[in-house]
């Protein structure tokens, strides 16, 4: 897979996300879920969306006992999803487990990548609540190494990270990356953010774009703007 844009499909309910959908009448974009829209309609919803012809990234964040994970990922496999993700602080061995329960017979697989560290924790937060006294940025590009190490895709990082994780872990691991932002846009609740055509130098892989396309006038011209100044 190359260079694409995700759009971050943040809606409370199944009618708000296909009548978001609906205006895209040339094109699919790919598309992120989440947890809430996941757990209000459950797997039917990524079905439909997958009918339709989208790409999906099913964002749910696993972190659980290394058994546990790899049935987990068996089912969500099963959804046909394209891309799959987790917690590295799961450690190496549940990362493993969730790639072999992800794998199917004709060993195919979705990609699976890796949160890191929350871009909502704080160096401050990580040393009092978690206890890691390393800084943050050394904490990422561990977890980042053991997520490759283990097996996996790639990780989801700020584009600003995006540079040096392809240095440090290697070109062919991805990265995908929220936080980014028209120039002329609100920034909203984002802190450290990058325009798409910024987030392409940096080498982004992907970019996760929710609200600068879903709340636009025109989100099928903002999605456009985003392919153009990041993919062509
Ligand atoms: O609306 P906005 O463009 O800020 O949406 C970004 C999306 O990426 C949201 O779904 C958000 O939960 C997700 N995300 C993020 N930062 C992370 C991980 C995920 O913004 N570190």
């Amino acid at each position: 897979m190359g260079k694409d844009v995700i759009i971050a499909c943040d809606f409370p309910s199944r009618e708000s996300t296909l009548e978001f959908l609906e205006k895209f009448k040339d094109e699919k974009p790919f598309v992120k879920i989440g947890m809430e829209l996941y757990y209000s309609e459950g797997p039917q919803i990524v079905r439909d969306i997958k009918k339709r012809g989208h790409k999906i990234f099913l964002d749910l964040k696993l972190h659980d006992i290394p058994n546990t994970v790899r049935k987990s990922m068996a089912v969500l496999s099963k959804l046909d999803v394209d891309i799959c993700n987790l917690h590295a602080a799961g450690t190496s061995e549940m990362m493993k487990a969730a790639l072999e329960g992800l794998t199917r017979e004709d060993g195919t697989r979705p990609l699976l990548i890796a949160v890191t560290q929350l871009t909502s924790t704080s160096q401050e937060a990580m040393q009092r609540d978690l206890l890691i006294n390393e800084p943050i940025d050394n904490v990422v590009m561990h977890y980042a190494k053991v997520a490759k190490e283990a097996g996996l895709d790639g990780v989801v990082c700020s584009p600003l990270e995006a540079k040096k994780v392809h240095s440090e872990v290697g070109r062919d691991f991805l990265t995908v990356t929220p936080g980014v932002r028209f120039a002329d846009s609100d920034v909203g609740d984002q802190k450290r953010v990058m325009t798409p055509a910024q987030a392409k130098i940096e080498g982004s892989d992907y970019i996760v774009v929710g609200r600068p396309i879903t709340a636009a006038q025109d989100p099928v011209e903002a999605y456009r703007r985003c392919v153009k100044d990041f993919v062509d």
